[in-house]
């Protein structure tokens, strides 16, 4: 059986690249950013999964304008990264999951998400970038993946209520899969940023801070927000706060926080950091 062992949430801005790119964690800017994954680590070395949902949008590598689903899942053996123009290593290729993958859209589709299957993807920096935060320095990627993207770039988006309904998906579709295997759902993007337009460079902490607490214990209470409302609270480009939503729909079980952090700025943008578990409930109890 599939067992999900937790969620993480992290950041995926581009300059993290960058700066692991150069070897600058250590440098007084990103010192406390990077720090902040020691924890994370820790936690992965103990729970050892041995494959990565990762729910992120696609910022046109992939997917452009012109063609944009709004919910797309991997089934690929392979995934590969190319030269998105940020100034970033390509980095190595990613093995797939297909046997689970096609298991999720099965499940998915039986559960009325239309998702558009992709046996050929390229995956960008919202992949790219949480993968070399989770898994610095290694020389193979110890996970299998499957990436599932979100709209969050090109009008009208899903809204939260979709997206948490789609986790809550894909968390059935888990507990329904029979091969063993070991899941880490992760959610990248967010937290509050805008990078265009008069409010280019707005961040929101008491939002971000909101969001963060309701993520770990009450989700649902994010839900009711409708997209313009989202972006005028997070910003044109804090919606990918849908992606950390659907993350934390997939946890089926009791969800205990084991790690988290908030730090701002890192270029234009809030990051949020969540390690949560994802406990066995106890089996109900039978009626005497
Ligand atoms: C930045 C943030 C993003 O979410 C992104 O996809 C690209 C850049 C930034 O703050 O620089
Ligand atoms: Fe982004």
């Amino acid at each position: 059986m599939a067992q999900i062992i937790g969620a993480i949430t992290t950041s995926h801005i581009p300059a993290i690249g960058g700066a692991i790119a150069k070897g600058r964690q250590n440098e007084p800017y990103w010192q406390p950013f990077f720090d902040a994954y020691g924890r994370v680590h820790e936690w992965l070395a103990k729970v050892r999964p041995d494959t990565a949902i990762i729910i992120y949008n696609d910022h046109g590598l992939n997917f452009f304008l012109d063609k944009m689903p709004t919910f797309a899942v991997g089934a690929a053996p392979e995934y590969r990264h190319a030269d998105e123009g940020w100034g970033l290593p390509v980095s190595r290729a990613f093995a797939g999951n297909p046997e689970l993958s096609w298991h999720l859209i099965e499940s998915l589709v039986a559960d009325e998400f239309d998702v558009t299957t992709c046996q050929e993807m390229l995956v960008d920096h919202a992949f790219t970038v949480p993968m070399s935060l989770l898994w610095p320095g290694v020389e193979s990627w110890p996970v299998k993946t499957i990436p599932i993207t979100i709209n969050t770039v090109q009008h009208p988006l899903p809204s939260p209520k979709r997206c948490f309904a789609l986790g809550q998906a894909i968390g059935r579709a888990l507990d329904s899969y029979e091969s063993d295997c070991k899941v880490v759902i992760i959610g990248t993007g967010g937290l509050s940023h805008q990078l265009d337009g008069t409010r280019a460079g707005f961040i929101n902490k008491p939002f971000d801070l909101m969001c963060i607490e309701k993520l770990v214990n009450d989700p649902a209470a994010l839900t009711h927000y409708a997209i313009p409302e989202l972006v005028e609270l997070a910003g044109s480009q804090g919606v990918e706060l849908l992606n950390l939503l659907a993350a934390r729909g997939a946890l089926t079980g009791q969800v205990a926080k084991v790690h988290g952090n908030y730090h701002v700025p890192i270029s234009n943008t809030a990051t949020g950091l969540l390690v949560l578990e994802n406990r066995p409930r106890a089996p109900a109890s039978r009626a005497a």
